[in-house]
């Protein structure tokens, strides 16, 4: 790696994941840019908050500046999320997770990714779910967000082959944050694991990380079990 400052990009860093990892990026050197609608309280020179909703019409352009104060992006990791309960006679706040999940990422990839094939390196972390495989009553448009970005990403991951660019898809069980709301989470990891994964995705470029592994397993079958299920 280059024998500069790395800079990264972080969105959705107000809290949970996205603020623990960004704690971690600043401690290990990194400058970074962060983006969400609250600011996070972290005040250091290397670091620049910049409060935007990314469903709003201008986030692209407000992301495009902050790429460009940063001078470079090494890494951007999207971490913005939202997962709400449905409401059969109010679906908007499901339209409205697929806007964030899906519709967010998507357009942080079309700001950040050409200026990283512009550079010819880069790397790409999407925070997706291992719901990403899962029909589900509970939370359809959360399933329904994640299973549309893994896809979306590992995608891009192939299309990119050879251009020194990677996307990384990370699909995480439940970690211990404020969305991880639920009286049953099982095989609950904490955000400092969830951290530790991230890092060495930043080390590794992998394309797809499950984890915890015994979770993805069972979701894998409880997926298959649903789809073989007669209606
Ligand atoms: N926790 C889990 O169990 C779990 C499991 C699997 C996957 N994940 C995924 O990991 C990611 C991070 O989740 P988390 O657990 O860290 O959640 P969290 O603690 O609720 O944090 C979510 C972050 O997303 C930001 N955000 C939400 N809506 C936004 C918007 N419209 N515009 C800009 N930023 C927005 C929030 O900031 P503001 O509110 O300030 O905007 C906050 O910083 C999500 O994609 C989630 O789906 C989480």
């Amino acid at each position: 790696m280059a024998d500069r400052v790395l800079c990264a990009v972080v969105v959705g860093n107000s809290d949970g994941i996205g603020l623990a990892f960004t704690r971690r990026l600043l401690a290990d050197g990194w400058r970074v840019a962060g983006l969400s609608r609250r600011e996070n309280g972290i005040n250091v020179p290397t670091y620049a908050h910049h409060t935007v909703d990314v469903t709003a019409p201008d986030y692209p352009e407000m992301l495009g500046k902050a790429v460009d104060e940063l001078g470079q992006v090494d890494l951007c990791v999207y971490a913005a999320g939202i997962g709400e309960p449905v409401d059969l006679a109010d679906l908007d706040a499901q339209t409205r997770t697929f806007e964030v999940n899906l519709m967010g990422a998507a357009r942080t990839v079309a700001t950040v990714v050409p200026r990283m094939v512009a550079a010819g390196d880069g790397h790409f972390i999407g925070l997706s779910s291992l719901a990403d495989r899962l029909v589900s009553a509970e939370a359809p448009g959360y399933a329904g967000s994640k299973a549309g970005l893994s896809s979306y990403l590992m995608g891009l991951s192939a299309a990119l082959r050879g251009q020194g660019v990677s996307v990384t898809t990370v699909r995480f069980g439940f970690v211990d944050t404020k969305m991880a709301k639920g009286p049953v989470r099982p095989m609950m990891i904490s955000a400092d694991r969830a951290v530790e994964i991230l890092s060495s995705c930043v080390r590794n470029r992998p394309v797809v990380v499950s984890r915890p592994r015994r979770m993805a397993l069972l979701t894998s079958a409880l997926a298959a079990l649903t789809r073989l299920r007669p209606r």
